[in-house]
């Protein structure tokens, strides 16, 4: 566990504004007209050297730091602050040639070719020995410069190459099985390998869940998972181990990815090795586009612990991986921004300063669009950057906690979406999203945190299909319960443990008592079938055959339509002052709201927001500060909100200080 701590700088507080530089990629002359345009735009702070590898050793063992000395002189003369990379993020062609076991390999055993990025096993002692050498070398080059504030190691761990099916993963799946396990024994009884005639007589025999004749293990492929993280974990440890005895006085952070679909990593179980929680962020497109951006910034601000996080990287319009990539809507860039800054965000940065006119990234937004300076993004990009400027009193609040908060899990997110179960269309990330998306409806703030968070405080916690329950698990969320809190949970969830066993006697297993309710069978629906329910709205994909066993348990909605027409779809179990509630199929969004909101004004917890502006504007409170942000394209009239600007334009911020 490390003590936080921010930017080495000096100077009164302040949020810091910029992006990835890349000035390798330009002649020298470029790189003085970017300190112009990057004093214009207010740039505080630029990433240096992240996928500089090639061009910093340029044969093994043989460096050539020149150009990045001048790099990091020219920007610390310009009065800019570097959070340098160790620049490990992507091998050099030479690397490769010399080393290609260092290479991964996919679960069919191909080989994947350098010619991307990122193609490293985490795993490979090669890889490890090379890449340390590097940070060696840049921490002894650059650790006392100037210009240096942070260390940035590697980039995006895991973007690519978080599942390695090679052999050196096999290798070091088998320490990291030994480690949990003990006995092959253990392990066997875990994996429940008796099924399938699976039982392993030697260390050796285990392999990671390679391509196989039908569904692995789903205890392996859970393992695999939770190793392939901690793989990542142990390089992210050596890196910063040799940057904290070479560098003492230097912070060290690597950029997370809390953003859509991007799950290989359990960020919760790394944010205790970074100085400061870094994250990027990209906007999924869709209805609850905004919705995601803030549930993301809500959920890293909570993996910081409250504490201010840098924000390292975002867009300040389209990306370039998208199947079709949209260019942001004027208002778009500064709202984004700032909602992650409402959520703790001390640090708004781009990828990346200037757009490239070769590589893969040619047609990736940047702050100096191709056109230049003189174009409507860098006007936009200048003027957040003033805008955060007339904000530096923000810097280093902490997020106010909200009255309720909604559960994340990674492990329940990695074994609800594996293979052989009841529906392949169940989406985690996507059940919890649709919950925060209620709440913003009905203008409750809601803290997204991990599971392992301390409860205390929050007066409704939401475990939106939490899956895997140990049994400690049941009993804190029972504790809660007791304690007077109310707990609402979801289809799928309290089926198994943590070895991907199912709770017998009935679902949902580990959480039947609390929610006095049993399910015999799951009756998940077809993808055009829709249930009615009693309160008008309509359920998707799942049901549940629910028999209501608890006289403390109450029916609130029922179906209507469907095989489980007259059952409980929704019930709420009284608990002396709290409560365990159960929704049992998919509401989204819209469904969700009216459950919601009963379940919320039984609690007692009420909207902040005046009742004529609840769902269209979102508020973000850091200490004194609130944050109202108009979720919509339209004009918002804040009339009664002190301080706060009578009309709220489309995507428009107010920042209201007390
Ligand atoms: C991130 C990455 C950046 C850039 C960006 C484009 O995954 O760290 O280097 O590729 O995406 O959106």
């Amino acid at each position: 566990m490390t003590t936080p701590r921010w930017l080495r700088r000096t100077g009164t507080p302040r949020l810091e504004f910029g992006a990835d530089y890349n000035p390798e990629q330009w002649p020298r002359a470029v790189w003085d007209e970017d300190m112009k345009a990057m004093k214009a735009a207010g740039v505080t702070i630029v990433s240096l050297g992240i996928f500089s590898w090639a061009r910093l050793e340029t044969s093994d063992g043989e460096f050539d730091f020149g150009w990045l000395d001048d790099a990091m002189d020219l920007l610390h003369a310009n009065g800019i602050l570097v959070d340098l990379a160790t620049a490990t993020a992507s091998p050099p062609p030479w690397l490769t040639a010399a080393y290609p076991s260092i290479l991964p390999v996919s679960p069919d055993g191909r080989v994947v070719s350098p010619g991307g990025r990122q193609h490293w096993r985490p795993t490979s002692p090669i890889f490890r020995a090379h890449a340390l050498r590097l940070v060696r070398a840049m921490a002894t080059r650059y650790g006392s410069h100037p210009a240096l504030a942070a260390w940035h190691v590697s980039n995006e761990l895991g973007c690519h190459n978080v599942y390695d099916f090679s052999d050196d993963a096999a290798a070091a799946f088998r320490v990291w099985l030994r480690a949990r396990y003990s006995t092959l024994d253990a392990l066997n009884a875990a994996w429940g390998t008796s099924f399938w005639s699976q039982r392993y007589g030697a260390w050796d025999e285990i392999l990671p869940p390679r391509l196989a004749a039908t569904h692995p293990n789903p205890t392996q492929q859970l393992d695999f998972k939770r190793f392939s993280s901690d793989a990542l974990l142990s390089y992210l440890r050596d890196e910063r181990a040799l940057l904290r005895e070479l560098t003492p006085a230097v912070p060290v952070t690597t950029n997370f990815m809390v953003m859509g679909e991007t799950k290989g990593m359990d960020y919760a179980s790394w944010a205790a090795d970074v100085d400061f929680v870094a994250n990027d962020h990209y906007v999924t497109p869709g209805p609850q586009a905004h919705d995601e951006l803030s549930f993301s910034a809500n959920l890293t601000g909570n993996l910081a612990g409250g504490r201010p996080w840098f924000l390292m990287e975002h867009s300040t319009s389209a990306v370039n991986w998208q199947p079709i990539n949209v260019a942001k809507k004027p208002g778009e860039l500064a709202r984004d921004s700032l909602t992650h800054v409402a959520h703790g965000a001390d640090a708004v940065c781009f990828f990346q300063w200037r757009q490239s006119a070769a590589g893969a990234e040619k047609y990736h937004s940047a702050m100096v669009p191709h056109a230049g300076p003189d174009s409507a993004v860098f006007r936009d990009v200048a003027s957040l950057g003033d805008r955060l400027r007339s904000l530096r009193s923000v810097a280093g609040l902490s997020r106010t906690p909200s009255p309720v908060a909604i559960l994340f899990d990674w492990t329940s997110w990695w074994a609800a979406e594996l293979d052989s179960h009841p529906s392949s269309r169940l989406r985690y990330r996507q059940e919890a999203l649709d919950w925060y998306s209620a709440f913003l409806d009905l203008g409750v703030r809601a803290d997204v945190v991990p599971v392992g968070a301390d409860l205390t405080g929050y007066a409704v916690v939401v475990a939106p299909m939490l899956h895997v329950v140990p049994s400690s698990l049941a009993e804190r969320l029972s504790a809660y319960v007791s304690g007077g809190g109310h707990l609402i949970t979801t289809y799928f969830s309290g089926i198994v443990d943590e070895n991907d066993h199912v709770w017998l006697g009935g679902y949902p297993g580990a959480l039947r008592p609390l929610l006095g309710i049993r399910i015999e069978e799951f009756a998940p629906l077809l993808d055009d079938e829709q249930v009615a329910l009693d309160n008008g709205t309509a359920g998707t994909l799942w049901t549940d055959r629910i028999d209501v066993v608890d006289a403390s348990t109450e029916v609130l909605v029922s179906y209507k339509t469907g095989e489980m027409a007259g059952r409980a779809a929704v019930t709420r179990r009284s608990v002396g002052p709290g409560s365990a509630s159960y929704v049992s199929t998919r509401l989204g969004p819209d469904g969700l709201v009216p459950v919601l909101d009963s379940l919320l004004s039984r609690a007692g917890v009420v909207s902040e927001l005046p009742a004529e502006v609840r769902g269209r504007v979102e508020l973000a409170v850091r200490g004194p500060v609130r944050f109202y942000i108009n979720r919509t394209d339209r004009p918002v009239e804040l009339a009664g909100i002190a301080g706060a600007p009578a009309v709220l334009g489309p995507r428009e911020v107010a920042v209201v200080a007390a």
